[in-house]
């Protein structure tokens, strides 16, 4: 049995949407408070998608004892964690997983860490990590599909990472913070998840300088305590939701959210037609006068998120004239296939994609590539003409909080569906045979 959305759309989304906390945040924060030897993290608007209960689950499967409270905030005791090996049928759901490498190195001495595989968004390799670890002193070898990596206490190390990588980052700071002296991370990310992590941290007694630039100067300490901490709002969902209401010609208030940390994108958007008045923490968005083509290259933060451009070229599928995209972080465009059914109108020629935006899409059948492919087919679907079936959408239960219950808030017509859709062909072999 698997699921799907069926969505019927066409009807512009009104009213008000709370963003949920930062999945990529929650990753790492998660991650980070199992450093603390010392006391309990209290996590608060932490979202609850099934990426958070991965990480949750592996940590709890390390000896870390978690649990969401009545209010939805999250205990995390780090004081228990006593493996090394983390499993790899969890593993394999998650890249953010790899954090777990950079937490046991630095609490326990000691990683036994599935290497993350191809995914689909492309080749996804970790060697920035695995060489960060190694310039901190730890013997790390790679066997049969493990990376296993043992040292007496890391050292602080100035480390140069060849290209801004949010993971190495995070992973590297994780580790970093345990270590004996002074760490430097050059050419860091900027990301504001990094600044979250950081935040958080020195909230655990670390000693964190630099977050939000690209060098970061990391004073190892002996032992972290348990803190009690806010996760930041998620961008991009927040970006999401307001390419939803362009796309389908309504106005909704997005709430919850950092301004600041959405400021490139604003300018993309308001660029191609949508008004946006801007409120303390809220922001209201419409497109009254329809959308126009814009052209995006996505980078590294504060540049345009590779994690909004699959919804933007759904926005932009419906605008008037030739958008160029060009996607310079991942192998991110397989999901304009499924477009394509959908009456698009996108070509891609490698890392670009060339949209020329058509009068109306229409519903179709859709599989979710991956977590932002499945937003844009969304909000391609509310906007289409007609009946979508949305395949695959566990993959959307991954990052977008309570998604069907906020989309029905604004008026969306979504239900989720279970199918009958045939997953498990070997038992269907018998009837074959018979
Ligand atoms: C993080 O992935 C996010 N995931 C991604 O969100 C996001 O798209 C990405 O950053 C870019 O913003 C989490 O935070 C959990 P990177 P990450 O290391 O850390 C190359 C989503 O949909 N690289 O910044 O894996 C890499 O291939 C996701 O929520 C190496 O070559 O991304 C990429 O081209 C998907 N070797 C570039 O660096 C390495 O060891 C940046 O990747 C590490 C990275």
């Amino acid at each position: 049995m698997s699921t799907r959305f069926v969505i019927d759309g066409g009807r512009p989304l009104q009213g008000a949407v709370q963003v949920s906390g930062a999945k990529n945040s929650a990753l790492a924060i998660i991650a980070g408070a199992a450093l603390a030897s010392e006391g309990v993290s209290i996590l608060e608007n932490v979202p609850q998608d099934t990426d958070v209960a991965t990480i949750c689950l592996i940590l709890r499967r390390l000896g870390v004892e978690l649990y969401f409270d009545g209010q939805g905030r999250l205990h995390v005791d780090g004081r228990t964690l006593n493996k090394h090996q983390a499993p790899y049928d969890l593993v394999r759901k998650m890249r953010a997983s790899f954090y777990t490498a950079g937490v046991l190195l630095a609490r326990l001495g000691r990683a036994e860490v599935p290497l993350p595989g191809g995914c689909a968004i492309g080749s996804r390799p970790v060697d920035y990590h695995i060489r960060g670890f190694s310039q901190m002193g730890a013997d790390v070898a790679i066997e049969h599909g493990f990376m296993k990596a043992s040292c007496q206490r890391l050292q602080g190390a100035k480390i140069y990472i060849n290209r801004s990588s949010v993971g190495t980052t995070v992973n590297l700071m994780l580790a970093a913070s345990l270590g004996e002296g002074v760490t430097t991370l050059e050419n860091a990310a900027k990301e504001p998840e990094v600044v979250d992590l950081a935040i958080f941290l020195n909230g655990m007694g670390a000693r964190i300088r630099g977050a939000g630039t690209d060098v970061i100067r990391i004073d190892g300490v002996e032992a972290l305590h348990g803190t009690e901490y806010a996760v930041i709002s998620d961008r991009i969902e927040a970006g999401t939701y307001m390419l939803a209401a362009a796309i389908t010609g309504g106005k909704i208030t997005v709430k919850n959210i950092v301004l600041e940390h959405l400021r490139s994108p604003m300018i993309k958007f308001e660029e191609m037609g949508m008004m946006i008045e801007k409120g303390v923490n809220e922001v209201t968005v419409s497109a009254p006068n329809g959308l126009h083509a814009i052209d995006v290259e996505t980078s590294p933060y504060p540049g345009y998120p590779t994690d909004l451009q699959q919804p933007l070229v759904a926005a932009l599928c419906l605008a008037d004239g030739t958008s160029v995209i060009r996607e310079t972080i991942f192998d991110r465009f397989r999901y304009v296939d499924e477009l394509r059914r959908m009456g698009a109108d996108v070509k891609v020629e490698r890392e670009t994609a060339i949209i020329r935006g058509v009068p109306q899409l229409t519903g179709a059948p859709v599989e979710v590539t991956d977590l932002r492919a499945g937003a844009a087919l969304a909000i391609a679907a509310l906007a289409a003409e007609g009946r979508t079936e949305i395949y695959g959408i566990d993959v959307i239960d991954r990052g977008y909080e309570h998604f069907e219950h906020k989309i029905t808030g604004l008026g969306g017509k979504i239900i989720r569906e279970h199918t009958t859709e045939v997953t498990d062909l070997f038992s269907h072999m018998q009837e074959l045979n018979a």
